[in-house]
């Protein structure tokens, strides 16, 4: 290799300075996708985005999570279940329907190699969104599927997988957890079947030293993100919350999948429990309504929140506090996985197994110890420099 050449590979390279010894790190990042839908569509058309921008990225919590940027994230593998996305390449299945969000336009996206493979179905599909998804009936035996999967995992050198299975999807997620022990492959779950935050579970990826972040994706400025702060805000200036409602109406197949009330059990746990998390006592269950509330089909991927709290002040004077958001719902998901799979990866390199407590916090709604989200950051931020 001459000079100029050899410069040229250790650029591409990165090297980390531990215990006086320099050690090569990989500085790609192979991350497979469960569910091609709109959360995933809003990762890769962001990625694209900012590349052909000319302009530094702005936008998401971390430019560099140590020496990883967004655009070290490889996407080698994906699963699926809709008809129309099994055998089509990653790039070409975020523009199926009922995907939604078209921030890159499909001729400008360039093709990626990864294709999407075909999942077990189980629990994953409401059946509001039927229609809309369209799945496959899985005709090989679910041991046959699990079998091609790992196959599929080992070739691709997937080395975290991100679920972004619709809501609901328990048995589903517990095949998924599975396959991640059973492959050490990390985990991030962005969705609320409890995994991370489940003791028996948690302590699989302890024993097997595999890291996981969960559960339930915390929007980069999205609904719950902005009740706790408020919420927070409230119970530390002495107030005293009597009640207070978080409403959220959106017009995506996730919202669709959400009028399915049975499905929802763990969403409304998981929301709820992130905004009790934030006062010093707990409201009672009546004095607190958190929940997606209604599908609008015309709202597309635009959400929005409407959020009020009732308190007493001084002297036991009331006051009230109005707040609507309105957000790209699927933005908010990306800003936040982004960092998720860089934090995940970071964990590999370190050989950290286990929950992932920082990551969990500050990222997720429901992880397995709540903090507040300025302890959060500052938690990541010590686990990003290896403070302990
Ligand atoms: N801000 C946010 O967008 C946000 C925040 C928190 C959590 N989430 C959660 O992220 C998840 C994904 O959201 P989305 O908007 O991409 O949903 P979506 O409905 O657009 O996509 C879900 C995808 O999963 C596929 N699928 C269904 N069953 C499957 C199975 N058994 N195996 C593999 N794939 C299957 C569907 O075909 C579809 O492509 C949802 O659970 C959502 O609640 C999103």
């Amino acid at each position: 290799m001459n000079k100029i050449n050899h410069i040229k590979f250790l650029r591409s390279k990165t090297f980390k300075h531990v215990n006086d010894k320099f050690y090569l790190l990989k500085k790609r990042i192979r991350a497979g996708i469960i569910g091609i839908g709109n959360c995933f569509a809003g990762l890769l058309q962001g990625i694209e985005y900012y590349k052909t921008t000319k302009n530094h990225v702005t936008g998401v919590i971390h430019e560099k999570i140590k020496h990883y940027s967004i655009f070290d994230i490889d996407f080698v593998s994906g699963f699926d279940v809709g008809k129309n996305k099994i055998g089509q390449k990653l790039s070409d299945a975020i523009y199926q329907s009922p995907n939604l969000v078209n921030w890159v336009p499909h001729n400008k996206m360039p093709e990626t190699q990864a294709i999407v493979h075909e999942a077990p179905v189980l629990d994953g599909v409401g059946k509001w969104v039927q229609k809309q998804i369209n799945p496959i009936k899985n005709a090989k035996t679910l041991d046959c599927i699990e079998d091609e999967i790992k196959k599929t995992l080992k070739k691709t050198k997937t080395e975290i997988l991100v679920s972004y299975l619709p809501v609901g999807s328990d048995l589903a997620t517990q095949f998924w957890a599975k396959i991640c022990l059973d492959t050490n492959t990390a985990f991030v779950n962005c969705i609320p079947s409890f995994v991370a935050s489940d003791q028996k579970w948690a302590h699989k990826f302890i024993t097997k030293n595999i890291p996981i972040i969960g559960d339930d994706i915390k929007g980069q400025i999205g609904a719950t993100i902005l009740h706790r702060t408020i919420a927070k805000l409230c119970n530390d200036r002495g107030t005293e919350i009597k009640n207070m409602y978080q409403l959220n109406v959106g017009g995506n197949t996730d919202f669709l999948n959400m009028r399915e009330y049975e499905r929802l059990t763990s969403k409304k746990i998981s929301k709820t429990d992130s905004v009790q998390s934030q006062l010093d006592k707990k409201l009672p269950s009546h004095r607190i309504h958190v929940g997606p509330s209604d599908y609008v089909p015309f709202l597309e991927n635009t959400k929005l929140m409407f959020l009020r709290i009732m308190g007493n002040q001084w002297a036991n004077i009331p006051y009230t506090i109005e707040t609507q958001l309105k957000v790209d719902d699927k933005a908010n998901s990306a800003g936040i996985v982004v960092d998720a799979i860089r934090l995940a990866k970071l964990s590999l390199d370190r050989k950290i197994g286990g929950p992932i407590f920082p990551a969990c916090a500050y990222l997720m709604k429901h992880p397995p110890k709540q903090m507040s989200d300025n302890e959060a950051m500052a938690s990541v931020q010590n686990f990003i420099n290896n403070v302990h």
